[in-house]
């Protein structure tokens, strides 16, 4: 990893030693064209071309524990306590699920192929050395799993309920990796009480923010770090911390560079409903969490979020409002936004982007938008600079 103070011009060329499976050979013989790798993805923007959407089916109130205080919105902490361990309700999963066939169908429309994990039990409690969780869902492959070009990165999850979070995309990693991706995963974290800081409390005004993991061993979410090529954004957070961020930046090597950004966010929890990147040179950001522009972004085109118009009545079990701005890019144009979230669509036609509409706001109150609900496995692209 390089270090955010050196020159960008001093990366080393990018060059892909992996090998032609038996898949790829038969697909560059074929008629239709696809791009070398099942996998290749270094950025939000290049035109996409096959996407994992997750699955609401099972989705369960995990067993309680500490790691998910402080992240959850002040409200939700004591219905995730009492309801731990029974499914969230049936209604509202299905109505995140009519949602998602939605979004699907758009997607397939638009000309992306799209692929769906397999539905666990999330009931079944499991056991680790130490402790005992149940699980929580596979809604959200966003933050279980990281592309980098041709490679797709299983995260060290922090939180117990996740322990076996990429289990149900396992069918799909191994069919890439025959495929010829790269396939690998984060240190598998032990998750004992000393990653957790059991006396966690809310940070007082003018404090900095107090996170609920340690530094014991490595853990990070995907969605905490977002992709801009050779460029890549991170936080700390109450999911990912400094020797998650390590880890990451050491595996990828020298082909890229960590950015760490420090918002002003108290439960910070995935940078995608923060700094959100829309195509080369303009960016979408939270106006509050972002007071100043991190200085790379000099000369880009800085857009701040309208206020999301979520109903106060809504049930946003796991975020804020601002979810709204989690939105995702076909390419450097075509966006899908929240179809009732007005506000956001004339921002985007103002911007110049091709807002495309979809109901999503039964699947926000499981704790993400189009962006979490995903993962871009395939862009058209390669690795570049934009800085
Ligand atoms: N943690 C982010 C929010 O709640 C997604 O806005």
């Amino acid at each position: 990893m390089k270090t955010s103070t050196e020159p960008l011009d001093s990366y080393s060329s990018y060059q892909t030693s992996i090998k032609l499976g038996p898949i790829l050979e038969e697909q560059i013989t074929s008629p239709v064209k696809v791009t070398q790798c099942p996998v290749n993805s270094y950025n939000e923007w290049d035109p996409l071309e096959e996407v994992i959407v997750g699955i609401v089916d099972g989705a369960s109130f995990p067993s309680w524990h500490i790691a998910m205080e402080a992240p959850l919105p002040e409200d939700q902490r004591e219905i995730f306590q009492k309801n731990a361990g029974r499914p969230f309700p049936a209604e509202r999963i299905a109505a995140a699920k009519r949602e998602l066939e939605e979004f699907v169908h758009i997607l397939e429309a638009e000309g992306v192929k799209v692929r769906r994990p397999v539905p666990m039990d999330q009931l079944q409690p499991y056991s680790v050395p130490g402790w005992v969780s149940t699980g929580l869902y596979d809604a959200m492959p966003r933050d279980v799993l990281l592309v980098f070009g041709n490679e797709i990165i299983e995260c060290p999850l922090a939180w117990r309920s996740r322990y076996y979070g990429t289990f149900a995309f396992r069918p799909i990693l191994k069919e890439y990796f025959h495929a010829g991706a790269k396939w690998s995963a984060g240190p598998k974290p032990e998750l004992k009480d000393e990653l957790y800081d059991y006396e966690w409390r809310e940070s007082k005004p003018g404090e900095p923010t107090r996170l609920v993991i340690t530094e014991f061993e490595p853990t990070f979410e995907a969605a905490d770090f977002i992709r801009c090529g050779r460029d890549i954004f991170a936080q700390k957070s109450n999911v990912t911390n400094e020797f998650g961020i390590e880890w990451l930046g050491r595996h990828l090597g020298d082909d890229y560079r960590i950015h760490v950004c420090d918002f002003n966010d108290p439960h910070p929890m995935h940078i995608d409903a923060t700094l959100v990147p829309l195509a080369p040179g303009k960016v979408l950001i939270h106006p509050e969490r972002v007071p100043v522009m991190p200085a790379i972004f000099k000369g880009w085109d800085v857009f701040h979020a309208p206020k999301p118009v979520i109903p106060h009545e809504h049930p946003l079990y796991m975020t804020s409002k601002w979810i709204n701005m989690n939105i995702l890019m076909l390419d450097e144009e075509r966006v899908i936004v929240e179809r009732q979230d007005e506000p956001m669509i004339k921002a985007m036609k103002e911007w110049g982007f091709k807002p495309i509409l979809c109901n999503f706001r039964n699947f926000n109150s499981f704790g993400g938008s189009f962006h979490c609900a995903t993962l871009d496995v395939r862009r058209q692209g390669t690795l570049q600079s934009y800085f």
